[in-house]
């Protein structure tokens, strides 16, 4: 089996929403990345030359529908597509249409954790028109990747086999957290020289998942830190809530703050984050961390109503069915 680690990284992620006109002022004034509204029914945002980053359709999810994978080379999206047909899971061939949006050449679509679409490509076509954004310094991708999403779950040892079959997902570290008296751990994994670019968290033995949405958080990287606290400044100007005000991760040591999406998963900007090199990677041992910030990160207007909301959603998910795709979770990979 041809490993695949390495060769992988987040290249756009798939947001379904009916509130384009506050997601193009999220993305365009306050985040400031570029704003492609050229197509019909469909927005897109750009960090870099790709021509697209952020897809945003019309349906009533509010939330991340599918993540893209960039693969580079086609020996390796063809070792990932053996993978997933040899476990028996169906892959959906992106149509010309689906990959034209994308910016894509080829596109495959499969069923990933909790309703989480996952769709892997091979190059990303160069957009045509210059990069126009507020975010002057530019956005940190390449081989990395976009950024990071954090998700939910109630079985992260399955979300962890899925990334691990269909991956090589390595894990970097964990964090140990309580959020509203309820005790998180995080894992964090890598799929390249990105500290992480999934993170899953789950409530310590409890069946409980208190978001709504697929994905938690969505994370963008800044080159320059003039970048990270003007957008900071833009959020709160133009009227967006803020989740966590600007502080620093333990385990990555980037500085972020945490914005509240127009759909209601929240974004995080952040810079300067630890990488894991080849160097780093030949000696690298995971190891916990006790909560989520050495300094800040403190919340900032979470109302009591939000929390009630949060609770009742928790208690709902203990009735709701969470499909992870055990064909390719396997018996899943539990902490160390
Ligand atoms: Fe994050």
């Amino acid at each position: 089996m041809r490993e695949v680690f390495g060769n992988v990284h987040l290249g756009y992620v798939v947001v379904e929403t009916e509130r384009f006109a506050d997601w193009r002022r999220f993305g365009r004034d306050a985040i400031g990345m570029h704003l492609d509204d050229s197509l019909a029914d469909i927005l897109r945002f750009r960090l870099d030359d790709n021509e697209c980053r952020f897809l945003l359709r019309r349906g009533p999810g509010e939330d991340v529908a599918a993540l893209g994978w960039e693969l580079d080379d086609h020996d390796t999206f063809d070792e990932v597509i053996a993978r997933v047909t040899a476990h028996g899971v169906p892959i959906t061939e992106g149509t010309t249409e689906e990959a034209d949006i994308r910016g894509v050449e080829r596109l495959v679509r499969f069923p990933g954790p909790n309703g989480l679409a996952q769709e892997i490509f091979t190059r990303a076509r160069p957009a045509a028109a210059p990069l126009q954004m507020a975010n002057r310094g530019g956005f940190v991708t390449g081989e990395s990747g976009l950024g990071h999403v954090a998700l939910t779950t109630k079985k992260p040892h399955q979300v962890r086999g899925y990334y691990n079959t269909v991956f090589d997902a390595r894990l970097t570290d964990y964090i140990d957290e309580t959020i509203s008296g309820l005790k998180f751990k995080i894992r964090f994994l890598r799929v390249n020289q990105r500290h992480h670019s999934i993170a899953i968290a789950a409530v310590n033995r409890l069946p409980l998942n208190p978001i709504r949405t697929r994905v938690q958080h969505v994370n963008v990287q800044v080159a320059e830190l003039d970048d990270m606290t003007a957008s900071y400044q833009r959020v709160k100007e133009l009227g967006f809530d803020m989740a966590l005000a600007v502080g620093q991760n333990t385990n990555d040591k980037e500085l972020s703050y945490y914005a509240v999406t127009p759909s209601g998963f929240e974004w995080e900007v952040g810079w300067n984050p630890i990488v894991v090199d080849d160097e780093a990677e030949k000696t690298w041992l995971p190891t916990t961390y006790q909560g989520i910030s050495i300094w800040g990160h403190t919340p900032e207007g979470q109302s009591i109503v939000d929390r009630l909301a949060q609770f009742r959603a928790g208690a709902q998910s203990l009735l709701r069915r969470e499909d992870n795709v055990p064909a390719l979770a396997g018996a899943g990979i539990g902490d160390n």
